[in-house]
């Protein structure tokens, strides 16, 4: 496949509509989701991505009714834990990103150790999102960066995503076209897709579609088409 981009992230959503129109709990849908999940980094890895990220929970997500987020938490954890040896058998890394202060110390503890188990593993880095938001990262980065005396040009060091690529192309699925307070630093010139596959349903054939589609897009990151050309050529002949 050509034209794959460096970094993917999606935005998974409609796994509640999709229980719903089935007559089945919420939590079914999130089940089904984890599914596509596995399908997705199944072909992260098949293709050759080198990352991909998943907004999982957002901060706004602890708003939702009690039973829901704990039956979240608890496929979190049940997920990490399932998904460990596939993680070291084919050579991820996982990276979970978020404000940790409302998780539970049993679920940080399971992916501080997911995390220094796949520390080395380079074939995919995959980033899961946990009780992140946009507004949040900035937030607290902006605290942090004013701490160390504000050094000029630094400013992104101190985002919780630093040394993580910026996404490339970001995905949401059910039909929503809308950041919801997500990277909303690291997305300046992400390209979107959006589709109304509801998340349960976005496979690999979904996933081959919108990475086809990104592989048309023209990105001049502010410059003009002739300058893109040019840089090409110059990056050819090194
Ligand atoms: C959005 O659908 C989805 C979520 C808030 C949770 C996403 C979680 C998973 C797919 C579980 C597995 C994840 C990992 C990383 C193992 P929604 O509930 O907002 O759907 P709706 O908009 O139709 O109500």
């Amino acid at each position: 496949m050509s034209g794959i981009p460096n970094h993917i992230s999606i935005i998974m959503d409609g796994n509640g509509r999709w229980a719903q129109q089935r007559n089945k709990e919420r939590i079914h849908g999130h089940y089904e989701g984890a599914e596509s999940v596995r399908a997705c980094i199944e072909y992260a890895v098949e293709i050759g991505l080198p990352y991909l990220s998943l907004f999982a929970f957002s901060e706004e997500n602890w708003g939702r009714p009690q039973s829901e987020v704990d039956e979240l938490m608890s496929l979190m954890s049940k997920s990490i834990l399932q998904e460990l040896p596939t993680f070291q058998k084919y050579n991820i890394r996982l990276i979970v990103i978020g404000n940790r202060n409302h998780l539970e110390p049993k679920l940080l503890q399971e992916i501080d150790r997911a995390m220094e188990l796949t520390r080395d593993n380079g074939r995919l880095t995959l980033i899961v999102f946990l009780s992140y938001s946009g507004k949040w990262d900035i937030e607290q980065a902006a605290i942090r960066f004013a701490e160390a005396g504000s050094p000029e040009g630094k400013f992104e060091t101190f985002l919780s995503t630093y040394g993580i690529p910026d996404p490339d192309l970001l995905i949401r699925t059910s039909g929503e076209q809308r950041l919801s307070n997500y990277l909303l630093w690291q997305c300046a010139y992400t390209e979107f897709y959006f589709t109304d596959t509801l998340w349960p349903d976005f496979r690999k054939k979904e996933f081959g579609t919108a990475i086809e589609a990104f592989a048309t897009r023209k990105r001049r990151f502010g410059k003009t088409s002739e300058q893109i050309i040019t840089q090409q050529n110059d990056s050819n002949e090194d």
